[in-house]
């Protein structure tokens, strides 16, 4: 069983669409989607040359209570002109031309970067258009706001630990974060870009690669925080040069503010240094 969280209606229902509207639009050659064990070779006659792939429903425990859910997907290109294989799809996620999300919230949100900077476009229903409401995000340098699932705190490591608790009781004159976590990362990680702060997925010891995807969770959202100006981090390495070995693999991830992120990096590293 390649995953064990319990899949919803919604999540079989947009997983359906995102895979039709993707194969008959005749650009795309392989699809890796969340809700699916393998990955869907497009049939010749209608192939492109893009790779796509995609959390189709994010957040699917927010469903029932009527909380921002999403989609995210990122896009590779193949090579050459060979016959699509895995391994045009297990590649670093810097290798991505384009990744986004579209939040399904208080309005519906879509932001995208295609390697030159990051867009945030709203849907005017009376038009049926997304217009361009946020351009050229940039996410704050630094941010009052740090978000994780803390009732996990008693598996975290060392430095995710100390992280959080100077979060809470910062040692140097500083005013301590606010907490926010939604639990759909799609509008945990927008507000994180819009407001500066970090987001955190750590390993623990009950999961040691942490919950979220390589390929549709954690590659898209560090992406377009680089192109914001910000970083994204495993715990040893850039998350976008992370090499996948398999389409459904998982990795811890901090992502968000840049100044943030490298109060993690430093952390990690003095553990190393200690070890
Ligand atoms: P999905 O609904 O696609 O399975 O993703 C859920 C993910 C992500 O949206 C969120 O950041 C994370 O799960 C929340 O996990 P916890 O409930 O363990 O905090
Ligand atoms: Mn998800
Ligand atoms: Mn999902």
């Amino acid at each position: 069983m390649f995953r064990v969280k319990s899949r919803k209606k919604l999540d079989v229902l947009s997983n359906e669409v995102f895979v039709k509207a993707l194969v008959s639009s005749g650009r795309t050659c392989i699809l890796v989607s969340e809700e699916d064990e393998e990955a869907t070779f497009v049939e010749p006659s209608r192939r492109g040359r893009y790779c796509v792939v995609f959390d189709p429903l994010d957040g699917s425990s927010n469903i029932d209570c009527g909380v921002s859910i999403g989609t995210i997907f990122g896009i590779y290109m193949v090579k050459d002109d060979h016959e699509p294989t895995l391994d045009d799809v297990l590649q670093p996620g810097k290798n991505m031309l384009a990744a986004g999300y579209c939040m399904y919230g208080s309005s519906c949100t879509f932001v995208l970067s295609t390697g030159t900077g990051v867009n945030g476009f709203t849907l005017d229903p009376s038009l049926g258009e997304f217009i361009l409401t946020h351009p050229n995000i940039k996410i704050p340098k630094k941010g009052k706001i740090y978000s994780v699932n803390e009732g996990n705190a008693k598996n975290w490591d060392g430095p995710t630990a100390k992280y959080v608790e100077k979060c809470k009781f910062p040692q140097d004159g500083s005013s301590s974060k606010s907490l926010r976590y939604i639990g759909s990362m799609v509008a945990d990680v927008h507000r994180t870009l819009l407001y500066g702060g970090i987001f955190l997925y750590p390993a623990d010891k009950k999961s040691p690669n942490g919950k979220l995807r390589v390929l549709y969770e954690v590659f898209p959202m560090s992406f377009l925080m680089e192109q914001a100006g910000g970083q994204a981090f495993t715990g040893k390495q850039r998350a976008l040069d992370l090499v996948p070995a398999k389409i459904h693999e998982r990795s811890p991830v901090f992502l968000g503010s840049y100044d943030e992120v490298e109060e993690i990096k430093a952390l990690y590293a003095a553990e190393e240094e200690k070890a």
